[in-house]
Order: C-alpha cells, then sequence, then structure tokens
C-alpha cells in the first residue's frame, strides 16, 4: 500500500502538459537567434557573418549581438576581450590610432574609385572597392592604407587560427538566411553579393577553405522544460576543400505556458543539412561556407502546463486503500478455502 501511495504521491508532484496546435495570427514579432558555432580552420578576420530577409535586403538595421573571438590551434581563446561584430560591417580591431589622421581626407582608391565609392580611407574601403570592380586584391604591402593598418601582418598572425563565432541576431519573423562564409560580403546593386577572393585567401596563406564547424548551441528563442534543440553539439567535419554546408530549418512557433502563470513565447525547429562542394567561386555552383536558411511554419503549438488536481490525488488513494483490502480479502478467503478443501480431502483418505 505505501508503495503504491507513494507512487501516485509522485506523480501528484510533477505537472502535466498538455499540447495544442494553432494557426499562428501573431504578426510583427522579432525573432531572436542564439548562436554558438566554432569554425576550428577559419581565422576571424576572415570570416563575415551576414543576415538577409526574403526581401532579399540584407538587415542592416538589426539589433545584433554577435561577437567572434579568435581560437588557437586547441580552440583555447587567444586573447581574453572579444570583438563585437557589425553584420556586414568591418570590425576587425585595429592596432593603429584612426584619430590621428584627418578625416576630412580623401584617399585613393588605386583606380578602383567608382561614384559613391571615391574615397578609400582604410584598408577595408580599397578591398571594397577592388571587389566592386572584380579585381584581385593581392600586394597588400603596396597599399599605404594597408601598411598602416598591419594588414598582412594581421593575417599572418591569424594564420592557423580558429574563430568562434557566438551571441544573438534579432530579426524580422519572416523567413530568410544568415550565413557564415569566408571572404567579405557587400552589396551591388541592391544585391547582396559574398566575394569569396581566392587572392585574399592566399593572402591570408590558407591553403583551402576547410569549412570544418562545430555548433554548440542553436535556437530561435528562449528554452522551455523540455525543448529540444536538434543541432546543439553537432560535430562537421568537411572532408574536401570548399565544402557548402545548407542547414534548412523550419521553425516552429511555440508558446509554453508555465503553471505559475509565466508565458514563455519561443520557438521550435526541425532541421536538415545539405552539403555539396562548391567549387564555383562566386556564383552558380553555391559558394563555400555555412548557411542557415530559415522558414516559419504557419502552425504554432502552445503547451499548457497544469498541476495534477488533488481531488484526482484523494480518487486515487482512495482505490489504493479500498483495492488493496478487497484483493487481500479475495486472496484471503480463497487460501482460507482452498485449504478447507484439502484438509477434507485428506480425512475422508484417511477415513477409507
Ligand atoms: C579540415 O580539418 C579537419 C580537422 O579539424 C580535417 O580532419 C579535415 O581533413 C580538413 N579538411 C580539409 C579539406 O583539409
Amino acid at each position: 500500500m505505501l508503495i503504491l501511495f507513494f507512487s501516485e504521491l509522485a506523480v501528484l508532484l510533477t505537472k502535466e502538459v498538455h499540447p495544442e496546435l494553432y494557426v499562428d495570427t501573431s504578426r510583427g514579432d522579432k525573432l531572436k537567434i542564439n548562436i554558438d558555432v566554432i569554425f576550428p580552420h577559419m581565422p576571424c578576420a576572415y570570416l563575415s557573418i551576414d543576415a538577409m530577409d526574403v526581401a532579399g535586403e540584407q538587415q542592416l538595421d538589426v539589433e545584433h549581438n554577435l561577437f567572434k573571438r579568435r581560437l588557437d590551434k586547441d580552440l583555447k581563446a587567444v586573447t581574453t576581450e572579444a570583438e563585437k561584430h557589425e553584420l556586414g560591417g568591418d570590425d576587425e580591431g585595429v592596432t593603429f590610432d584612426p584619430s590621428k589622421l584627418d578625416p576630412e581626407r580623401c584617399e585613393s582608391c588605386y583606380g578602383a574609385e567608382t561614384e559613391d565609392l571615391k574615397c578609400c580611407n582604410s584598408c577595408d574601403d580599397v578591398r571594397e572597392a577592388y571587389r566592386r570592380r572584380g579585381w584581385a586584391f593581392k600586394n597588400a604591402d603596396t597599399i599605404e592604407q594597408c601598411r598602416r593598418e598591419g594588414f598582412t601582418q594581421k593575417m599572418a598572425e591569424q594564420k592557423n587560427e580558429g574563430c568562434q563565432v557566438y551571441g544573438f541576431l534579432e530579426v524580422n519573423k519572416v523567413a530568410g538566411n544568415f550565413h557564415f562564409a569566408p571572404g567579405k560580403s557587400f552589396q551591388q546593386s541592391h544585391v547582396h553579393v559574398h566575394a569569396v577572393e581566392i587572392h585574399d585567401l592566399q593572402s591570408f596563406g590558407l591553403d583551402n577553405i576547410n569549412m570544418t564547424h562545430m555548433i554548440k548551441h542553436l535556437s530561435f528563442g528562449k528554452d522551455y522544460p523540455g525543448i529540444v534543440n536538434p543541432l546543439d553539439g553537432t560535430d562537421v567535419t568537411a572532408p574536401q576543400a570548399s565544402m557548402m554546408y545548407q542547414y534548412f530549418v523550419k521553425i516552429v512557433p511555440t508558446i509554453y505556458m508555465k503553471a505559475e502563470g509565466e508565458v514563455v513565447k519561443t520557438n521550435q525547429f526541425s532541421v536538415t543539412r545539405h552539403e555539396k562542394v562548391a567549387n564555383g567561386l562566386i556564383g552558380d555552383q553555391g559558394l563555400p561556407g555555412v548557411f542557415v536558411l530559415y522558414e516559419l511554419s504557419p502552425m504554432m503549438v502552445k503547451f499548457t502546463e497544469k498541476h495534477r488536481s488533488f481531488t484526482h490525488f484523494l480518487t486515487g488513494v482512495c482505490a489504493i486503500i479500498g483495492g488493496v483490502f478487497t484483493v487481500a480479502g479475495l486472496i484471503d478467503s480463497l487460501i482460507y478455502h482452498s485449504a478447507k478443501a484439502i484438509q477434507k480431502k485428506i480425512e475422508l483418505g484417511k477415513a477409507s
């Protein structure tokens, strides 16, 4: 009776979770993407991260809090402080002091000037201008801006490093994608172009693009009890150079209502991965990198957590007590009657 009672008590102390399915009618919410990914063979200076939504526009106005951390060969942090990463922006820590230069200056782009990029006041500006022209960016040391910023040293320093990208992105709640790819991205006539410069690659001293990655954490919102994030702990080793990994993510909006009244608005997701070798450097055959393409499901799941009812528990306890007595009585009478019958048989046998 005690065993049954305690098992019933244990059930009472757990919570009941009741799932329901709705069509998602909420609008205009933001989607928070939590990211923690390690690229063991991709220097931070070379890795760029971009987010785009279904409108095709790069989301420059997203509130973002992404950080890059340089890692050495043993995946230990190189420096203690992380660099804040600006989406689509220029972020590399610069060793020289730009405030010493004339803010009104207009330096040469070495022939790569365009209408909207007339001055190249930093190494990144020159690289950008070169890329827009489709020119190879080869000898960084012949470019004054790059020499001043220690571009070559920076690249050489980071040559054998890895990079950890962590933090979160806040994007509009529409389908979209974000990607981690080598090379700088830029906008060309309002189209997002991701340039992978093989010349750049050489200036980094990298032999190939090794897109080996480890996803420590990827989720689309807050955690709730019992959530499963299917990509957490994924370890992918690139068997070949220049691999393109695509993660197709279907996000299921989820509301979790806790018994205490707290409402957690979050998302679950399912994912499929596709991988291929991206030979083409720009365009048709894909680009090396890790791409996450997400889509929102029109259906929404609502979990309602409830305490188990106490009267239910009482009923259970009564059933246990009553039931045990009844069953015990049955067994008792069975044993009694059969013992009696056997005794009678024995007596009859003796008499004859
Ligand atoms: C990438 O690096 C991993 C080790 O982390 C290695 O096993 C793999 O062979 C490398 N891939 C290429 C193409 O070099």
